[in-house]
């Protein structure tokens, strides 16, 4: 298991540091910040990282590779020392090389599984910047009916503001359903299937795969609890075509978007609002549905968590047992997948979540191995109940678990001992830690969101769909 400590007096740096652990290197001086992370992959003493930090440092114009995966195992190659060194690097950030004021810096080294404060600003992919005409369009698309076979579902149907855009709701109802979150029930008579999996928070997607260095490429966002799509644009089409979603019955997955394309350009408030958002005449086609959802959702963003509050240097953002919680999560083993500013590596690993008993078939996950994405551990309050079907109703619950597989012990018919995820026999979970780790996991709740709701939309459906 990947043992982890915070700071460190001067007598560490006498020690060895053992390999498999994330380092963080800081340098702070008047004219520069250097930040060096890495994991290492021998073991070495703190002189010798520093050493190279120095020799990294001294390189000018060396390019160091994004490595996405901080965790990789790498081998110890004595023959180039640059080699170590690139594994070593994570991330550069400002470093200057030259005339660096020696007597007032101050060395600083940090062991520490790599958890952080979310950016302060969002990106957007290339081609498709925001703009507030575009976003307050994705806002109407994602609350108008008009866009489902039978005008009976809308995104926000599944993802409501109230429900911090995700569901308290196992598994989602979609087409020929009534109500809303847990009261949502399908309409009599009913053909349609439950949708199999349980409806993700679109808070933060914005986020989806940010690397520990905080640097992430939005038009190659992983979407989904086994990542199949990429990009908020590319994802805001799918619901639409999937017949227990939006589709339903009457429309071919081939036909679904020529129809939406229809319908929007039949509503002079749309042709309109579309002109604004992307500036050309007829500029109504699915392309630029998705871009303007995708904007919309991109302004859906919780980085002003206690959490992120006591990372950007207010300690007090969070209590002593809440400080005790945070190293207790860490001391478990959680951050060897739930790392980063989303607490997710954005990895599919194999954990055997029970099936959900209102499935006639189980949902095999990522390449039929039954893994799945880790999902991020923020707004925890809103995406109850948990996992990928929604099988464990609470936290507690989803701790019992992670004591019962962290024996090697399956929880799925399906899923033998020796296929859990080589990371869950690293947990290091116990009864009397549970209530710990809930307090802290409660500091990432933020409830600072968007959550106006349109008065109407320009279709003249009822809001949402068919929620009341
Ligand atoms: C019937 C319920 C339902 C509707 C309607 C719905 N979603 Fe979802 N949404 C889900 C479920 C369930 C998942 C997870 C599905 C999976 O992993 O296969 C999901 C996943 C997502 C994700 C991925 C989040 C992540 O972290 O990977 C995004 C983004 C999203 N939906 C946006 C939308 C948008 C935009 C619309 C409308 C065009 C929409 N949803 C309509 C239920 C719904
Ligand atoms: C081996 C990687 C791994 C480790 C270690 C791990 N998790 Fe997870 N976690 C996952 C994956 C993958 C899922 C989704 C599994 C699924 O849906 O079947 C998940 C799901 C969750 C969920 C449900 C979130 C939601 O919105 O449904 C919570 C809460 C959670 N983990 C907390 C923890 C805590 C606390 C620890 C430490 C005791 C921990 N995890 C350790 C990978 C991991």
């Amino acid at each position: 298991m990947i043992a982890i400590f915070i700071l460190i007096s001067i007598n560490f740096f006498k020690q060895i540091l053992p390999p498999g652990q994330v380092y963080e290197y800081i340098k702070d001086s008047p004219d520069s910040l250097i930040i060096l992370r890495g994991v290492l992959t021998v073991k070495k003493r703190l002189t010798q990282i520093k050493w190279l930090c120095e020799l990294h440092r001294q390189i000018q114009g060396f390019v160091v590779p994004e490595l996405d995966n901080p965790f990789r195992q790498e081998s110890f190659n004595c023959q180039t020392i640059l080699h170590i060194a690139f594994y070593l690097v994570l991330m550069v950030t400002g470093c200057h090389t030259s005339e660096e004021n020696k007597t007032n810096s101050t060395d600083r080294i940090k062991v520490s599984t790599i958890i952080r404060a979310l950016p302060t600003d969002v990106e957007s992919p290339p081609g498709n910047p925001p703009s507030p005409a575009k976003t307050a369009l994705g806002k109407l698309l994602f609350y108008d009916p008009l866009l489902s076979g039978n005008k009976d579902v809308a995104c926000v149907t599944c993802h409501h503001p109230e429900s911090g855009y995700a569901e308290f709701l196992d598994i989602s109802i979609g087409v020929n359903g009534r109500g809303l979150g847990s009261k949502r029930k399908f309409n009599q008579p009913n053909t349609i299937p439950f949708v199999k999996r349980n409806a993700q928070s679109i808070l933060n997607t914005a986020f989806n795969g940010i690397q520990v260095s905080n640097k992430y490429a939005p038009d190659q966002a992983p979407m989904f609890w086994d990542s199949r799509v990429k990009s908020l644009e590319q994802q805001a089409i799918e619901p639409i075509k999937t017949l227990e979603e939006m589709r339903g019955t009457h429309y071919t997955e081939q036909d679904i978007l020529a129809e939406v394309v229809e319908r929007l350009k039949g509503i002079p408030e749309y042709q309109q609002l579309f002109r604004q958002a992307f500036g050309t005449e007829n500029a109504i086609n699915s392309s630029n549905i998705g871009k303007a959802i995708a904007a919309f959702e991109r302004t859906l963003v919780t980085n002003n968590s206690r959490f992120d509050q006591y990372m950007r240097g207010d300690r007090e953002a969070i209590s002593i047992s809440e400080k005790e919680g945070l190293e207790t999560f860490k001391k478990a083993g959680c951050p060897n997948c739930h790392n980063g500013a989303m607490f997710s590596d954005f990895k599919p690993h194999v954990l055997s979540a029970p099936p959900n008993k209102k499935l006639s078939e189980f949902d095999q996950g990522i390449d039929s191995t039954f893994a799945f994405r880790t999902p991020t551990l923020r707004n925890l309050r809103f995406t109850a109940p948990y996992m990928h079907n929604g099988s464990l109703p609470t936290l507690k619950r989803v701790l019992e678990f992670y004591e019962d597989i962290s024996v090697g012990k399956s929880q799925h018919p399906s899923v033998a001992d020796e296929e859990l995820d080589p990371l869950v026999h690293e947990l290091d979970i116990k009864v009397k830690d549970m209530s710990s780790i809930i307090s802290f996991l409660n500091t990432l709740n933020d409830p600072e969101f968007d959550r106006t709701i349109p008065e109407k939309v320009p279709s003249g459906l009822p809001v949402g769909g068919n929620i009341r």
